[in-house]
């Protein structure tokens, strides 16, 4: 149980683009996101396609302007850090992408690739580079030989452990790994899984774990968020969020996957596409799809409600749904 600060606190996160062609308008990505890492766990985020999770990742990063909302750092505020600390906590928490073929450059060796960011980082490593990048490599299970090849001539496993040992090099506090399992097969997905667990056990760095898979997020996870069209519908501890689900999209969602012993009393079956996230639906953005609809639904947007025994925050089970009304 946690009873530190958190390591990252999002509050209230609102993400909007400006759509161009068709009628245009802005398109609310994240809408109002609130939710805590603490050092050294694991908060696995899921949500169908377009659900707004890559725009949440994006925005605690900075690397796309919130136009609401905080995101803090061990307290600190990142829109209000100055260039030098911003620069530092950026070193501090690294992305991992989905396509390490893509995130890595099919020009530069894998020497070149680790060593790119000890520049950027301006860590003072003159002379050692080359044994800092071998111990990276080591940590995520990979040979020193590797350090002369080029993306394409290692296998999808391979590059990425080498996108990890990238990530790893900075020492960040904060992973933040965005369908980082998704694109590989069962065995290396399960390797990978193995390793980020190591990660997180031998050197207590804390994950953002992105993905669509749920199954992939129980056997990471210690807190599950999960997103609906922009916004959080629901947030448990793993252990809660697997045999209790509270909200209708969540059951939805696990009776895709199969769940040892999942106690589910009404099965929830999932139909048809989420609407358009220009122009989400009043009330419960679910409302259209939920089997549990009710008048107010259609009208009212449910609030934040937990509904276990109030504890230590890390333990909370909140769910955003009029089923759960006190
Ligand atoms: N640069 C952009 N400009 C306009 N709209 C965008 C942009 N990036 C994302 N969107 C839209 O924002 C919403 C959220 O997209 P986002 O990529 O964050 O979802 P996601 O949950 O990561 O989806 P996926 O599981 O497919 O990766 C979607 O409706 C998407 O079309
Ligand atoms: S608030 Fe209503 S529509 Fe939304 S999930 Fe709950 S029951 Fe379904
Ligand atoms: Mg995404």
């Amino acid at each position: 149980m946690h009873t530190n600060p958190p390591l990252l606190s999002v509050r209230d996160l609102v993400v909007k683009y400006r759509v161009k062609g068709g009628r245009g308008g802005l398109l609310t990505a994240v809408n109002g996101v609130s939710f805590d890492i603490h050092a050294g766990s694991i908060f696995g985020l899921v949500g169908e396609s377009g659900s707004g999770k890559t725009s949440l990742a994006h925005s605690i990063m900075q690397l796309v302007q919130p136009c609401a909302g905080e995101v803090l750092f061990h307290g600190e505020n990142l829109a209000h850090m100055k260039q030098a600390s911003l620069q530092k906590t950026r070193r501090n928490i690294q992305l991992v992408f989905q396509d390490p073929l893509a995130s890595l450059s099919p020009r530069r060796s894998i020497a070149q690739t680790l060593i790119e960011p000890l520049d950027h980082f301006r860590i003072d490593v003159a002379g050692k580079r080359h044994a800092r990048a071998c111990r990276a490599l080591e940590t995520v299970g990979l040979e020193p030989d590797v350090l002369q090849r080029f993306p394409h001539e290692l296998s999808s496993g391979q590059r990425q452990r080498v996108a990890l040992a990238r990530a790893l090099l900075p020492e960040p506090e904060l992973i933040i790994a965005d369908e980082a399992v998704s694109s590989l097969d069962v065995s290396v997905q399960a390797r990978i899984i193995e390793l980020i667990l190591d990660l997180r056990q031998n050197l207590g760095i804390a994950f953002l774990f992105i993905a669509h898979d749920l199954a992939v997020i129980q056997q990471l996870a210690d807190r599950v968020g999960v997103m609906y069209l922009g916004k959080m519908i629901e947030i448990a501890p793993a252990h809660r969020l697997f045999r209790q689900a509270a909200h209708p999209y969540t059951r939805a969602l696990l009776e895709a996957v199969p769940v040892p012993d999942p106690a589910h009393a009404n099965p929830v079956v999932l139909q048809g596409e989420p609407p358009s996230a220009l122009t989400p639906p009043a009330g419960c953005v679910f409302h259209t799809r939920c089997p549990q609809v009710m008048e107010q639904c259609r009208v009212l947007e449910p609030l934040d409600t937990q509904i276990n025994e109030p504890g230590l925050k890390n333990t909370a089970h909140h769910v955003w749904c009029h089923l759960w009304k006190e």
